[in-house]
Parts: C-alpha cells; sequence; structure tokens
C-alpha cells in the first residue's frame, strides 16, 4: 500500500468527480493521503477533505506564492485549524525565487513565523523551495527547524544541498518528475538518497508520472514512481512501498497514532 504525503485534492481539477476518485483509492493500492495547503482557501478545503474521508489527512500553510496579504488574524485560523488531530504537518511553506510573487522578504518572514507556528505545535513542516536553495537552508537553520523536522517537498537541489538538508534530519519528497526523461537530477538524488529518506508524493493534480505526463495527476498513479524508484535502487517495489511508508510515519507521526 501507498502513502500519498502530498496532494492538492482541494484544486478545482477534481471537482467534477472528487467523490468518485478518492472513494475508489483504496481498492488502488493507496492506503493514506495527506493533503496539503498552499493558500487560506485550500487551508479551509484541507479541513473539509479531513473530516469527510478517513484516510484523507492534512496540512495547514500558506505557500511562499501567497503570503503576501498574511495577517495575524491568519495565523490565528491555521493554528487552530493545525489543532485538529488529522493535521500532520504545517505546510506547505517555504521560498519561492521563480515566481517571485510576494517580496523576498516578506517570504522569508512569514516562513519563519510558519516554522515557529510549527515548533508551538508539536508538528514537521513540508517544505516548498524554488530556486531558493541557500536562503531556504538559512531560514531553516535560523529558526532550528531541525527540533521540528519535516520534508522538503519536490526536491530538485543538488547533492551538496542534500547533504545540508540531511544534516538537519529532513526528509526528501520523491513524485512524478522521477520518471520524466529529463529527471536526471532527481533520478540522481534518488540514487544517492538512502531509501530511509524517502516519501512518496504526488503533488497532484500536478506532475503526473511518465506514461500520464502532462494530465492530471492521481495517488494512484504513484506505483510508476515506486518503479521508477525500485529500479534505481535495485530493490523491490514492495520494499519500496514498506519503507517509504514506515518514513511518512515517522516523519509525519500524527499519522501513526491515528492509523
Ligand atoms: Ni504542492
Amino acid at each position: 500500500m501507498i502513502i500519498d504525503t502530498h496532494a492538492h485534492y482541494d484544486d478545482e481539477k477534481f471537482d467534477g468527480d472528487r467523490d468518485v476518485l478518492l472513494t475508489g483509492f483504496r481498492e488502488r493500492g493507496v492506503e493514506l493521503v495527506i493533503n496539503a495547503a498552499a493558500d487560506l482557501d485550500g487551508c479551509r478545503n484541507t479541513m473539509e477533505l479531513i473530516n469527510k474521508y478517513d484516510f484523507v489527512y492534512g496540512m495547514q500553510g500558506v505557500h511562499p506564492d501567497d503570503v503576501g496579504a498574511l495577517t495575524e488574524e491568519d495565523m490565528t485560523f491555521l493554528r487552530e485549524n493545525a489543532k485538529h488531530p488529522k493535521v500532520v504537518a504545517i505546510g506547505e511553506i517555504g521560498l519561492d525565487y521563480y515566481w517571485d510573487k510576494a517580496e523576498r522578504d516578506v517570504q522569508k518572514y512569514w516562513f519563519k513565523r510558519q516554522i515557529d507556528l510549527a515548533r508551538e505545535l508539536k508538528l514537521p513542516v513540508c517544505i516548498h523551495s524554488r530556486e531558493a536553495a541557500a536562503d531556504t537552508l538559512e531560514v531553516l537553520k535560523e529558526a532550528n527547524a531541525q527540533e521540528v523536522g519535516g520534508v522538503m517537498h519536490c526536491y530538485s537541489y543538488s547533492a551538496e544541498m542534500t547533504e545540508e538538508y540531511r544534516k538537519l534530519g529532513f526528509y526528501f519528497g520523491i513524485g512524478g518528475v522521477v520518471t520524466f526523461k529529463n529527471g536526471r537530477k532527481c533520478k540522481e538524488s534518488v540514487a544517492k538518497l538512502p531509501l530511509e529518506c524517502i516519501v512518496l508524493e504526488t503533488d497532484a493534480p500536478y506532475l503526473a508520472p511518465e506514461p500520464f505526463r502532462g494530465k492530471r495527476n492521481e495517488s494512484p498513479y504513484i506505483q510508476y514512481v515506486v518503479q521508477m524508484i525500485a529500479s534505481i535502487k535495485g530493490v523491490t517495489e514492495e520494499e519500496v512501498m514498506r519503507q517509504t511508508s514506515e518514513n511518512a510515519r515517522r516523519v509525519y507521526p500524527k499519522l501513526a497514532s491515528i492509523g
């Protein structure tokens, strides 16, 4: 069975068939899904999903693209939601210097504030970082993020950076990109990382693996990611599923306590 540690089933691309799709997951080999919030609406919709489906867990957080208008009131809203027993992490939070939708200082401020919130609630974090490897690491260190732990989502940085994030005890989210023909960097990361540091993720509806690249992604497609990781590591697909599920429960302890 598979644990999809990062998906966005609140996305409008699922509006037409969300219920049919999600209720069919278990039969298709998906044990648990963690719905990641990106903005405040996403946070609200994530709470609805976790209350509706027993196998859906959630994160509460605001993505760097959407921190521009955040307020203290919003932080209170996140804090209250995140106390729910099925909210397993604060995420996705971080820095995005590719889109640069908010000023970099503003991104850093709310990134740090949300790490502080995670510490206060004793929750791990799920990190979105794009073209901001060094600054992300700096904020994580300043905020003592090794005390909360978490996952580098959709991981794509260099081997040197990987070592730095590993020193903080972070896990690495691997998804569809590892199956892409131009996914060489991601394949190299998987080759170097111990299986004990990897968790599976879709980022659905985005980043569908081959042979569905470009289409809407969904958690059962993780089997193609499992196949690729198994072939890179020279282990069975069962071993990849078993170890990554164990990792997911280790990095997100609230999963283990309920599941
Ligand atoms: Ni995401």
